[in-house]
């Protein structure tokens, strides 16, 4: 597992996940469909929750659900925040039809890079999961950054009972290990939280939709 891939930085200060996407983002968007399930559905269980006016994506990375919330929502104002530059070249190009109404900003949430407060939705879409350490700091960041009654959506890894296939996802920066459920409801209250498998059970992945009280 990498310990502090998110914020730490080598000597020509690019954190690991930096120079990790600065490769992938070539492929990401032709490879990732094939295994980062339940990214269109969490936008569809959006759809239920009152319309926002303000929606933050952290870790947006090519811009893929940015497009879509920008179709969904077309009367919000979308931000997406990412650490890697490369992946957020992708999402410049595919924002360009959306003008001003999506803005793009580079660092690390909560970290590097604040944002404004006042969301009434912030999602992380197989993001959280890349936060180690951090993913609590940034939960609770997300509260901060929320309106009253605003809410969070997560889709992200949940477990998975293969160790070698847990050891694998931790050398491409992915914790897997059951971490973000906890604290996402002790800190919001649910409104859809449900686990699903992935390949028959080689994997499961949360589907989290909460209300900040
Ligand atoms: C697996 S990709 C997901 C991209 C997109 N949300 C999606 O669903 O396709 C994870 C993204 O999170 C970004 N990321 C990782 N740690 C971050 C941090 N601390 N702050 C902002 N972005 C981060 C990575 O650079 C990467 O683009």
């Amino acid at each position: 597992m990498n310990a502090d891939a998110s914020t730490s930085s080598d000597a020509r200060g690019e954190t690991s996940i930096e120079g990790y996407y600065r490769w992938h983002a070539r492929i990401y968007d032709a490879t990732r469909w094939s295994f980062l399930f339940g990214r269109t559905g969490i936008l569809h269980e959006v759809a239920k929750v009152p319309a926002p006016a303000r929606i933050l994506e952290v870790g947006c990375g090519t811009g893929k659900n940015l497009v879509t919330l920008g179709r969904l929502f077309p009367q919000a104002e979308i931000t997406g925040i990412d650490l890697s530059e490369t992946m957020l070249d992708v999402a410049r190009r595919k924002a360009v039809p959306f003008g001003s109404r999506i803005q793009l900003l580079h660092g690390a949430y909560g970290a590097t890079q604040t944002v404004d407060a006042g969301y009434d939705l912030i999602l992380f879409s197989y993001a959280l999961s890349m936060f180690n350490p951090g993913f609590e700091a940034a939960i609770e960041t997300a509260h901060r950054d929320l309106v009253p009654g605003g809410h969070v959506a997560v889709v992200d890894f949940h477990d998975t009972p293969l160790s070698v296939f847990e050891r694998w996802m931790g050398v491409n920066h992915v914790r897997m290990s059951g971490q973000l459920r906890p604290p996402l409801q002790a800190r919001f209250e649910a409104r859809e939280d449900r686990l699903e498998a992935a390949f028959g059970g080689v994997w499961r992945y949360l589907v989290f939709v909460g209300r900040k009280g």
